[in-house]
């Protein structure tokens, strides 16, 4: 199908694992490739992403560049305080200029709706790079992480600490789709969007919500956490020490299962809301959690352009 892909559900379950299986596939057939040169059957051959970026990115940028020229095409990074989208051009016209020179669309925003904007008056595919309320393709590559270090998704125990924030929101959003169970444990004042919750209880995921750290990784199969402080947000006193509790070191990764892996989408405030020994320790995962974000987003990309599931 061709389509936006501004949240995972925009995609469904079967386009997920059929993301998966074929990052999965394409990674291990150009194993010791170097990284520049295209997939043999270079699927995406003359078509070209534009990719704009409100906010920061090393990751995001990085691999959305290379997934399209892994896949045959090419990239353009606009960087939104050098467009005119930075002094007042609308996104709405920004959109239709846009469709007439790329074959698809990826930005990096904060608030959601301007992406929902943008894919309202886009011609051309959209894909969200991360806003405020979300970031899907983070969650495609960890939830391919997460099967190629062995773990079924159904029923998967998954343990999230800190903020309630655009991460989680999609961690929440893939368990309803995905059927594994999220135990959040996040400072009151902090939780995360209860819309994404509702709906993934409806789905038939079980979302837990505690106050208390050991409690949400107790024999939990994955923990995940993420900065606690967002781009955009203020790195204010009381929420550092609001979070404190929460923060994954050694001492609360050991209440998981032995054979629980960590996750972290980066960047990381080591110190923060993990240790350099979680960060750099036995169960982390987190360089190849960084690593498939590649292998993802050209399945993202594939996807979008109605060439998968
Ligand atoms: N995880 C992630 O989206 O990283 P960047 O901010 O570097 O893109
Ligand atoms: N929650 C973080 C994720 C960064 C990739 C942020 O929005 O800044």
């Amino acid at each position: 199908m061709t389509g936006h892909f501004l949240n995972l559900s925009d995609a469904g379950a079967d386009a997920i694992a059929a993301m998966i299986n074929d990052a999965i596939d394409r990674k291990a057939a150009r194993a010791g490739w170097p990284k520049g040169k295209t997939d043999a059957d270079v699927p995406l051959a003359g078509h070209t992403l534009g990719m704009i970026f409100e906010k920061n990115s090393t990751r995001t940028r990085a691999s959305f560049e290379m997934a399209i020229k892994q896949l045959g095409g090419d990239s353009m990074f606009m960087a939104s305080g050098q467009m005119q989208l930075g002094r007042g051009e609308t996104i709405a016209d920004t959109a239709r200029v846009l469709s007439r020179y790329v074959d698809a669309i990826m930005i990096r925003t904060d608030d959601h709706a301007k992406i929902e904007e943008l894919a309202s008056y886009a011609s051309v595919p959209v894909i969200n790079g991360l806003t405020d309320l979300s970031h899907p393709c983070q969650i495609v590559a960890d939830l391919l992480t997460l099967i190629e270090h062995g773990k079924a998704l159904p029923g998967l125990e998954v343990a999230w600490l800190g903020d309630g924030n655009n991460v989680l929101n999609s961690i929440v959003e893939a368990a309803g789709l995905m059927k594994f169970n999220v135990r959040i444990g996040v400072p009151q004042g902090y939780d995360s969007d209860p819309a994404f919750i509702d709906a993934a209880r409806a789905n038939g995921a079980k979302i837990t919500i505690t106050r208390d750290a050991a409690e949400a990784v107790a024999g939990a199969d994955v923990v995940v956490t993420d900065t606690w402080v967002s781009m955009g947000q203020d790195h204010a006193h009381n929420k550092i020490a609001a979070m404190m509790p929460y923060q994954v070191d050694e001492r609360l990764m050991a209440g998981a299962k032995p054979n629980a892996k960590f996750l972290h989408c980066l960047p990381a405030h080591r110190g923060e809301e993990a240790t350099d020994g979680v960060l750099d320790g036995p169960q982390s995962v987190i360089w190849d959690e960084a690593e498939n974000r590649l292998h993802a987003q050209k399945s993202v990309l594939l996807w979008c352009f109605g060439l998968l599931g």
